[in-house]
């Protein structure tokens, strides 16, 4: 399916996770938008946008299962979580308990908004290999204290790739009053979501990800008890003009002339994948992944951060990569093999992350394994 994406013929790419790729049709329909504005502007932002808004929120709460008003468009998840900590009154007491493996910037934005509210945030690290969805919760919970107001995990985690038990953690929490915020960058058009099931109390989806729908385009949910609690990021006209049935979504939804288009091509990603056969390619991305990984173990020898099985991995997993300099061997996938793969820090090792989407086959997986050996093997 390599020609339905825009991605240079001559590069191998195994990093969907960090940036996506976009199929052509779902960019021409993105284009298509955003010519719309220009052909008949005034009518676009005064009028005719809000149904297109709501049109793309209807399309999209139905493939992640949850009601179209309780989802507004935002840029990516940085803005999400940007807006809902400032929004949330945290007392001083209270602490915000993560993991270790959350993304970057999401932690760095709540150790920034902690100096000012005083909270503190709590980042467990877990213990690996993870086993059991329920030795997973347990050892979670154990930094969980009376003080535990806030949870916030990924649902697939950025450094290690891995499918959290998000659903037992909600129920956890809930029956214990404790708020969760799951950050599902990694989740829509990667794996199954239904957000209804899983209930949590804030939900933050990025749709440039693994739907492959252009670049701004991201939705965050908030569950219709807690909604008056979230301000906009930028206040701005609100329901002055926007004709949109609550709040929540009329305050956050229209924030001045911006460019809309990439929400709007939400629906045509969607369809792109229900149009290609997306379980067969889902299913044949994860065989890849799980092929990849045991070959690439064999190779480092190290040790595995989770039992290689669905419950745990989808289209994407990383491994710990025995090196001292990661971007020297980054260059040399890069530039010798024509491989562009993420090699970064975490847990003070060096690991290596490959996703596998439908434009990749076996020959990539192949060719990333082979460039390994030649580095390990031949010194490369
Ligand atoms: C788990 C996770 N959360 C949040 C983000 C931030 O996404 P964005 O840069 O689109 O805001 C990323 C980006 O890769 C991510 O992997």
């Amino acid at each position: 399916m390599k020609d339905q994406y825009l991605l240079k013929k001559n590069m191998i790419f195994l990093n969907h996770g960090s940036f996506g790729a976009c199929p052509k049709s779902v960019f021409n329909n993105y284009q298509h938008w955003q010519r719309l504005i220009e052909s008949q502007p005034v009518q676009y932002f005064s009028h005719d946008i809000y149904n297109y808004l709501k049109k793309s929120r209807e399309d999209l709460s139905t493939f992640i299962s949850c009601d179209s008003d309780d989802i507004i468009f935002i840029p990516n998840p940085t803005t999400a979580i940007n807006s809902i900590i400032r929004s949330l009154k945290i007392d001083k007491n209270y602490e915000v308990l993560t993991s270790n493996h959350e993304y970057g910037a999401m932690i760095r934005a709540w150790d920034w908004f902690s100096k000012d509210k005083g909270y503190s945030l709590i980042q467990n690290n877990l213990k690996l290999p993870f086993t059991t969805k329920n030795n997973f919760v347990d050892d979670f919970w154990q930094e969980v204290t009376n003080n535990t107001k806030i949870i916030f995990i990924s649902h697939i985690t950025s450094p290690t790739a891995i499918i959290f038990p998000i659903k037992e953690i909600c129920q956890r929490a809930k029956n214990e009053g404790i708020m969760t915020i799951i950050d599902g960058a990694h989740a829509p058009g990667h794996i199954d979501l239904h957000i209804s099931d899983l209930d949590p109390d804030i939900y933050i989806g990025a749709c440039h990800k693994w739907l492959s729908a252009p670049k701004g385009s991201s939705f965050m949910y908030v569950k219709k008890e807690i909604q008056n609690s979230i301000d906009p990021l930028i206040v701005s006209w609100g329901k002055d003009v926007d004709p949109s049935p609550s709040s929540f979504i009329n305050e956050n939804q229209y924030q001045g002339t911006r460019d809309f288009s990439s929400f709007l091509s939400v629906s045509t990603a969607i369809n792109f994948q229900k149009n290609n056969n997306w379980d067969i390619v889902q299913a044949k991305c994860k065989d890849l992944t799980k092929q990849t990984l045991i070959s690439l173990q064999e190779i480092l020898k190290t040790d595995l951060l989770c039992p290689v099985n669905d419950n745990w991995l989808a289209q994407m997993a990383s491994i710990h990569i025995p090196v001292n300099d990661s971007s020297k061997i980054k260059n040399t996938l890069l530039i010798n093999h024509k491989i562009e793969i993420p090699i970064f820090q975490w847990d003070n090792k060096n690991m290596l992350r490959f996703s596998f989407n439908a434009y990749n086959d076996k020959s990539d997986s192949n060719a990333l394994i082979d460039a390994i050996k030649d580095i390990f093997f031949k010194g490369d």
